[in-house]
C-alpha cells in the first residue's frame, strides 16, 4: 500500500514537472482522431509504438490529449518504406479555434519513389498566416529506422530538430512587427494521408495503390514544458532582456550546416514567388543575423 502510494506520488510529481514518466504509455497520452480501424498500438521490445496506415479508402490520424503553450515535443518516426510517392506523413502542432488566426508548426514528410529522397517540409503559421515553407533532404534513410523529430517552442524562437540537431529556427521578431505564437495553446497531431495532387515531384508522380497499405510508425512521444529562469513563474513571463533562450553557438552551427547542406527550398529565397513583391519581413531580419 505504501509502495503504491509513493508510486502515485512520484507520478504526480513528474506530471507537475511537465515530464513524461515513461515512453511505454503513449496510448494514455494520445487519442486516435480518424482511421482508428487503420491504426494499432504494438509493443516493440519495451517501447509502445503506434502504426498509422493508409489505403485507398482512408488514412489515419492521432493527437495528443494535452495542449501546451511553450514546451518541447519529441517523437521518433519510421517512415513508409519502398515506393511512398504521393504519401505524406506528418507531425505538427496546431491551436484550436478559428482558422483565420490559428497558429501551427508543421513537419511533413513527402514520400517519394523507392530510393529517391524523402523531403522534410516545414511551415509555420501565426495568426492564420503561413507561407513560410522550408524543405530539407534528410541525411539518412528515414524509412530504415526510427529517427527523432523535435519541436522546441519558447517565447524567443521555434526550433525544429532532427536527431537532436537543429535544422530550422523561426525567431520571435515581434519587436520588428512580425507575428509570433505567444498566446494560443497548441496540440500535437500525427497523420498519414494521400497528397498525390502535389506532394511528389510537384504532383507528377502519383500514389501506387497496388503497394497499399502504407504504414508509418511513431513511438516515444515525449513532452516537457518550457522551463523559465529560477524565480520566473512561466516562460511567457521571462523578462525581455533575459538570456535564458539565447541560441548557443552549437545550435547556430547546426542551423548553418543544415541550411548549407540539406536545405532544398526556402521561401525567403524564392524570387519567382515574390517576383515584384516584397519578401516577408522576417527574411531580411534573418539575413542580417538578428
Ligand atoms: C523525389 O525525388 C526526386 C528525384 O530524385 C527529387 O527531385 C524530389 O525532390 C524528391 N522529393 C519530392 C517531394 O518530390
Ligand atoms: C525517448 O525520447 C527522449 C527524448 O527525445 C529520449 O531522451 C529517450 O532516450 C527516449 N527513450 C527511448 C526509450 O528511446
Ligand atoms: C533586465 O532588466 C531589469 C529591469 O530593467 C534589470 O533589473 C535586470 O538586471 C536586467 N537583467 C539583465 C540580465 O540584464
Amino acid at each position: 500500500m505504501a509502495a503504491l502510494l509513493s508510486m502515485l506520488l512520484v507520478g504526480v510529481a513528474l506530471v507537475q514537472l511537465g515530464m513524461h514518466p515513461s515512453a511505454a504509455t503513449m496510448d494514455e497520452d494520445i487519442e486516435l482522431i480518424w482511421g482508428a480501424s487503420h491504426t494499432y498500438f504494438f509493443m516493440d521490445g519495451e517501447t509502445e509504438s503506434l502504426a498509422l496506415s493508409l489505403d485507398d479508402q482512408q488514412g489515419s490520424c492521432f493527437r495528443s490529449k494535452a495542449m501546451f503553450l511553450y514546451g518541447t515535443i519529441s517523437m521518433e518516426i519510421k517512415l513508409v518504406e519502398g515506393n511512398s510517392a504521393g504519401v505524406v506523413a506528418t507531425a505538427y502542432t496546431i491551436s484550436e479555434g478559428p482558422w483565420s488566426y490559428h497558429d501551427e508548426i508543421d513537419l511533413e514528410f513527402l514520400g517519394n519513389e523507392t530510393g529517391q529522397p524523402i523531403t522534410l517540409h516545414t511551415n509555420i503559421f501565426v495568426n492564420g498566416v503561413g507561407g513560410r515553407e522550408q524543405q530539407f533532404y534528410l541525411p539518412f534513410d528515414p524509412t530504415a529506422d526510427y529517427h527523432t523529430y523535435t519541436i522546441e517552442w519558447n517565447p524567443k524562437y521555434i526550433l525544429i530538430r532532427v536527431d537532436g540537431k537543429a535544422v530550422r529556427a523561426f525567431k520571435n521578431y515581434e519587436e520588428y512587427g512580425v507575428a509570433f505564437p505567444t498566446w494560443q495553446q497548441q496540440r500535437l497531431y500525427g497523420s498519414l494521408w494521400d497528397a498525390d495532387e502535389w506532394a511528389t515531384q510537384g504532383g507528377r508522380v502519383k500514389t501506387d495503390w497496388s503497394e497499399a497499405p502504407f504504414v508509418a510508425y511513431y513511438r516515444n512521444y515525449t513532452f516537457a514544458w518550457c522551463q523559465p529562469s529560477p524565480g520566473v513563474s512561466w516562460c511567457g513571463a521571462e523578462p525581455r532582456n533575459s538570456s535564458r533562450f539565447d541560441l548557443d553557438q552549437r545550435t547556430l552551427d547546426e542551423l548553418r550546416s543544415a541550411s548549407d547542406q540539406h536545405k532544398v527550398y526556402d521561401y525567403c529565397t524564392d524570387h519567382k514567388r515574390y517576383d515584384g513583391s516584397e519578401f516577408p519581413k522576417e527574411c531580411s531580419l534573418q539575413r542580417q543575423g538578428l
